[in-house]
């Protein structure tokens, strides 16, 4: 007998294939029946009128462990995720310490397996001088699952100035190296414009030269080196435009994210949300966002990531507003909305928050609804739009930008390796633990 049958859904493949309704069983934490599947499982759920897709994988979070439990940590980010709609997260390396050595991958990894409620996996920042560190990883077959390089400063110490050290990790090394893509040293020359005290200044403070001088700088080392690179975060349509050059010359050489917040926010926010809308990159147009939407609608923007980045309302309130905004709990409901608006297929979705994201990171089992892939499994159902209160989110920083927004529900269901975690919005069983993924 099954574990699980989940029947009559239409199924949403990560690969952008039709869409059919069927049935889907799993046993085991693998999906080993699609289509019709006859005989009664352990559990079954009726489906019919809702929507099954892989779970989405966000490539890009900042969970605050070790380091700021206050902010955040494994269990609360992980729930936060999870009742989303996320089942993997994929976690930077900017937190304290920093995670740039195999004794602090190691650490963080004791951290996460205890605590994620959700799948993990874990970047190396890097720094100067750890190049032979991410080499001896990969010769060990245990490679991060991706390198992050900041090529200007944000939250925590990491930054990677130098684009001829950078050079010769691009040359020596094969892992995947995503770039937090603003140009330190244009950072520097805007750095007295502006009002500190508005947050507005910061936008003039890092301005968008900054950003497209470092996306220059990836894609140009990139194309040199015939390696892999990722660009976080994109916040400009002119980005897009470098990265379609890109593309044109090598395809799926350099790929690209983006966050809810540069998707469905921007500078005309500023004057509402005041410091809380403080981010690195800044929020930018409302024409860039526009831009940024109808590019991942088109195909054009490889990754969800939604740059989570929990941070204490009292501090951004506070004389030092730190940038970052949170994500993981509103991400996929923005999406869903954008779904049931008619402006996004569900297909897409699908591709972008789970198929592409596991064949970029090359995740083993992960954005496939197929036979022997891992179950990790989210249920929509459409239904009537809500305003999002602070009650349902898990983030422990407690807060997002989108108070107020009508969403459509939460997922009716999300599970992991074939356990229900959570219900319309509600962890249901806590106990479950995510792995580390394993990369191809
Ligand atoms: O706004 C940001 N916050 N941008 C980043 O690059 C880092 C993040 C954080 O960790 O707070
Ligand atoms: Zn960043
Ligand atoms: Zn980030």
């Amino acid at each position: 007998m099954l574990d699980l049958v989940i029947r009559g859904a239409t199924l949403v493949d990560g690969d952008e294939r039709a869409t059919v309704v069927g049935d889907l069983g799993v046993e085991a934490g693998r999906i080993v029946a699609i289509g019709q599947v006859p005989g009664a499982a352990r559990v079954e759920v009726v489906a019919e009128g809702a929507f099954l897709l892989p779970g989405a994988i966000d490539v890009h979070v900042h969970l605050r462990s070790p380091g700021h439990p206050a902010k955040e940590d494994f269990a609360t980010g992980t729930r936060a995720a999870g009742a989303g709609g996320i089942t993997t997260v994929l976690d930077m390396p900017n937190t304290e310490p920093p995670t740039t050595s195999p004794l602090r991958l190691l650490e963080k990894r004791r951290l996460a397996q205890a605590a994620a409620r959700v799948h993990f996996g874990l970047y190396l920042g890097a720094t100067a001088d750890n190049l032979d560190t991410l080499l001896a990883l990969e010769d060990r077959g245990q490679p991060p699952v991706a390198v992050k390089a900041y090529l200007g400063a944000s939250t925590g110490s990491l930054l990677f100035d130098d684009p001829g050290r950078l050079d010769r990790w691009l040359a020596d090394s094969q892992t995947l190296l995503c770039v937090h893509a603003e140009d330190q040293r244009l950072l520097d020359r805007a750095a007295d414009r502006g009002d500190v005290m508005d947050v507005r200044g910061h936008g003039l403070r890092r301005p968008p030269e900054a950003a497209l001088a470092a996306v220059a700088i990836a894609t140009g080392l990139a194309h040199r080196h015939g390696h892999p690179v990722h660009v976080c975060h994109l916040s400009l349509a002119r980005e897009l435009e470098l990265l379609a050059t890109s593309a044109a010359e090598r395809p799926g050489l350099v790929t690209c994210e983006v966050t809810p917040h540069h998707l469905f926010l921007s500078d005309l926010d500023l004057e509402a949300l005041g410091p809380l809308g403080k981010v690195n990159p800044p929020l930018r147009t409302a024409e860039d966002a526009a831009r940024l939407r109808e590019a991942l609608a088109a195909g054009r923007i490889d990754c969800l990531g939604t740059d989570h980045a929990p941070h204490l309302v009292a501090d951004k309130h506070g004389p030092h507003a730190p940038s970052g905004i949170p994500g993981l709990d509103t991400a996929m409901r923005l999406l869903v909305a954008e779904v049931l608006a008619g402006r996004l297929s569900w297909a897409r979705l699908a591709a972008v928050t789970s198929g592409r994201p596991a064949r970029r990171f090359q995740l083993v089992g992960k954005g496939a609804l197929q036979l022997g892939a891992d179950a990790d499994l989210v249920l929509w159902r459409p239904g009537p739009a809500q305003a999002l209160e602070a009650t349902e989110l898990h983030s422990r920083c407690a807060w997002s930008p989108w108070l107020g927004r009508l969403l459509p529900p939460p997922p009716e269901a999300v599970w992991i390796a074939g356990r229900l975690l959570a219900a319309r919005g509600r962890i249901v069983d806590d106990g479950v633990r995510g792995l580390e993924v394993r990369t191809r």
